[in-house]
């Protein structure tokens, strides 16, 4: 049976970020809330010409270069949180990473689960082809408003991945326990800029289909708990991730886990998550790269399980097995110094940011220039945005 998985992966978030407590002191709430109860020290926060498409180039500058672009025939853009309802927002990236015109591609939704979904579609492409890339990107900024009770659960960020036949990161399984139900947990009608979430049933719904998913992966597969050795969860908080952890250990009968053995079982998946937030259709292999950049151990050969979900709802569990190639293949110098060299926010900018409007009557402005990544978006002229590479970069 061909081998197929992830090939390359990186990351990209903004170069701004809020730390938690200075939220926590402007809206009068004891910062041990979000530092402890939600396991969250910072967000990122993105400038007005940073967004879903300048963050997806960034990352997929990185995740592809030594890559053939030429091999790629598909570019899957998975994204809630998208720029047109029409035009697909891979279409920008075509120009700007220079990808063939031979390459399909679209964008795909299905709240936080449609990065997996289309990790599942391109890997049964590439099982027939093998000699093809996918191009998989995840891009996401979560914002549900200025005080409201999701504002502490917000961050924005982008994954890129190069799929392919005998992959140097990570062999994906064939087994994978999926459930879908009919629920409103969490949805954004067409008319509003930020969600609807109802929070606590949104939780307790993660935590139902992580049953689920998994009571079907383990029929399947017939792998136990042991089988696996890491474990990455979908996180919109990383607090929500330790206890769907909790969740798997106690439906396979083991006991409780401790605050310290939760940080040496869990840590490593969720460091990077903890100082950038949610970043929806991301957050999943946001964790994944964490875990790998962050364990010291050798990874080579170990299982780990994913647990994917998406509101409204799709869950999804399934695994892979680290290749021996994976540190190789992995920027993890170029995220280690993304991340040390961020600019922190006051409230004041913050909001700022956060205010920042585009004209949406046509009119033309040239956006500010603030500390972005190698591609920034420049402008919107008629209603078109228009991206532009960073020189001196
Ligand atoms: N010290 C320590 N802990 C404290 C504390 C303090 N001073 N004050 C409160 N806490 C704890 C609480 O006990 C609670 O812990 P438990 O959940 O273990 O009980 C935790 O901090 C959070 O406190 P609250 O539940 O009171 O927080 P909240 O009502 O403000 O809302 C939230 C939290 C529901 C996650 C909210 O941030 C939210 O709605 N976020 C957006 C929705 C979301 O992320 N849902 C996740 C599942 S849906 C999904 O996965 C899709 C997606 O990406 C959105």
């Amino acid at each position: 049976m061909q081998k197929v998985g992830i090939d390359t992966a990186s990351f990209y978030t903004s170069h701004y970020y809020l730390d938690l407590k200075t939220l926590a002191q402007a809206r009068g709430i004891d910062v041990d809330k979000f530092y402890i109860g939600m396991g969250q020290r910072k967000m990122a926060v993105t400038p007005p010409d940073e967004d879903i498409i300048s963050m997806a180039a960034n990352a997929a500058h990185y995740a592809t270069v030594d890559t053939d672009l030429n091999n790629i025939d598909y570019l899957l853009f998975a994204t809630e949180t998208g720029v047109d309802q029409s035009k697909a927002a891979g279409i920008f990236l075509y120009k700007l990473l220079k990808l063939p015109a031979s390459c399909r591609i679209i964008e795909i939704k299905q709240a936080c689960y449609s990065a997996t979904c289309g990790l599942q579609l391109a890997l049964n492409y590439l099982k027939l082809n093998p000699t093809k890339k996918v191009l998989l990107i995840a891009s996401d900024v979560a914002s549900y408003g200025l005080n409201t009770s999701g504002e502490s659960s917000q961050g924005a960020g982008a994954v890129a991945m190069v799929l392919s036949a005998n992959p140097r990161l990570l062999v994906i399984e064939n087994e994978s326990g999926i459930h879908t139900e009919d629920a409103m947990d969490f949805w954004r009608p067409n008319y509003r800029d930020y969600p609807i979430v109802d929070g606590k049933f949104s939780c307790n719904l993660y935590l139902k289909v992580l049953k689920e998913c998994w009571r079907k992966y383990n029929q399947l597969s017939r792998r136990n708990l042991a089988d696996h050795d890491y474990f990455c969860y979908h996180t919109p908080l990383p607090k929500l991730a330790e206890k769907a952890h909790q969740k798997l250990l106690h439906v396979n009968g083991l006991k409780k886990t401790l605050p310290e053995e939760m940080e040496q079982q869990m840590g490593n998946a969720l460091k990077y998550n903890r100082i950038i937030g949610n970043c929806y259709t991301a957050s999943l292999y946001l964790s994944l790269i964490s875990l790998l950049e962050n364990t010291k151990e050798d990874c080579s050969h170990h299982r780990i399980g994913f647990y994917s979900y998406g509101s409204g709802c799709v869950g999804e569990f399934f695994s892979g097995v680290v290749q021996p190639t994976y540190r190789e293949v992995l920027p993890t110098e170029h995220h280690q110094f993304l991340l040390a060299r961020r600019t922190e926010l006051s409230e004041q900018e913050y909001e700022t940011f956060y205010q920042f409007e585009l004209p949406t009557d046509g009119s033309s402005l040239k956006l500010p220039k603030h500390r972005t990544g190698l591609y920034r978006f420049a402008e919107i002229n008629q209603h078109k945005r228009i991206y532009e590479k960073v020189h001196n970069k």
